[in-house]
């Protein structure tokens, strides 16, 4: 199978480009305006969803047999900052993608976020009526309508919650934001009101690919780990696993920050059925998930130095 996977330089994009590789698929990775390197003889190609009429020679070209969506501005502040830009990334770009791969009769697999849920009602079925808070959650929410009407057939989209693991640069994921936040001298504030049920990106990664060779699973699914937490808890466990006293983050409350926040659900979770119950890999535990969590390489040194335990962590490099 041939796979095109697009924002291989984010987060999840690149944990899919490896997990693509482990399955022996062969790759066509993209990025924004960064490269990043898959694999020692692989690069990704930089190619900014702005540029339509190349997206569309280059997968005309490559003819994939499928294409997964991982490109987003998915940082809600982000959003904010520029709604208009974000607007044709999110959701433009995902139409663009869904039209091309239904035209060259590729599978398409969009991924999606908890964020178009209040936080009212958790936990959330695929079925439940989503209502965001956020430009963000608006966007990824038009995204979906758009993407589910080209087609009823060969297309996934595929909503996550809040995302563990390692990002190629370092500073994507909940502990790396953690770490890089203490490596210059401040300490985050985390919420004990704001729960979620995190979800670790290489089993993500490992879902996807999987929904890759099963072409009856058509259609809105749900996917995360197996347990909930709250953000302040989630970053307590996060310090014991790297062996770093806990009084290095601050424990706040959502409802007292309102005004500076502006609206975040307070409540996400997800009901996994009915995709838990048709494929192999299976929800994560937070446990599990730590275990995956590493030290960015430019963060060691200080790490060693910094942590009351560093033995709590054994490097992989
Ligand atoms: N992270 C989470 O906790 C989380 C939670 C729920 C859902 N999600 C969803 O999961 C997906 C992946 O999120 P992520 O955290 O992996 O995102 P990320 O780390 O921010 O990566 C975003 C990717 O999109 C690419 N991109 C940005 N602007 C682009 C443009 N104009 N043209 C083409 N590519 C562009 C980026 O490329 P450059 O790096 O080259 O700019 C990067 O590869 C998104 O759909 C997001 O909404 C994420």
């Amino acid at each position: 199978m041939k796979v095109a996977v697009f924002g291989a330089s984010g987060m999840l994009g690149f944990a899919v480009c490896e997990s693509v590789i482990r399955r022996g698929f062969t790759l066509c990775a993209y990025s924004n305006k960064s490269t990043v390197s898959i694999s020692s003889n692989l690069k990704s190609k930089s190619l900014p969803f702005s540029n339509d009429d190349q997206i569309t020679r280059d997968l005309f070209d490559q003819w994939p047999d499928a294409v997964i969506n991982c490109a987003a501005i998915s940082s809600p502040d982000e959003v904010n900052k520029s709604p208009t830009v974000a607007q044709d990334i999110n959701v433009e770009g995902a139409y663009r993608l869904a039209s091309i791969a239904a035209h060259i009769g590729a599978r398409f697999i969009h991924v999606s976020t908890d964020m178009v849920f209040d936080g009212s009602k958790s936990p959330y079925r695929s079925t439940d009526m989503p209502n965001p808070l956020s430009v963000y959650g608006v966007q990824k929410l038009d995204a979906e309508k758009k993407v589910l009407s080209v087609t009823d057939e060969n297309l996934v989209v595929l909503r996550v919650t809040l995302l563990n693991g390692n990002s190629p640069m370092g500073k994507r994921s909940p502990h790396e934001k953690i770490l890089q936040s203490l490596a210059i001298g401040s300490k985050l504030t985390l919420f004990d009101d704001e729960i979620r049920q995190p979800c670790s990106v290489e089993n993500l990664s490992d879902v996807i690919v999987e929904l890759l060779e099963r072409p009856n699973l058509n259609g809105l699914f749900h996917w995360a780990g197996s347990e909930e937490i709250s953000r302040f808890d989630l970053g307590l466990r996060i310090l014991k696993r790297f062996g770093i006293n806990s009084d290095q983050i601050i424990q706040g409350k959502v409802k007292d920050e309102q005004l500076n926040l502006g609206h975040r659900p307070s409540h996400l979770s997800f009901v996994l059925e009915p995709l838990v119950s048709k494929v192999r890999t299976q929800p994560l535990s937070i446990d599990e998930q730590l275990q995956e969590l590493r030290v960015p390489n430019e963060l060691y040194s200080w790490y060693r130095e910094f942590a009351d335990d560093p033995s709590c962590y054994v490097p992989r490099f």
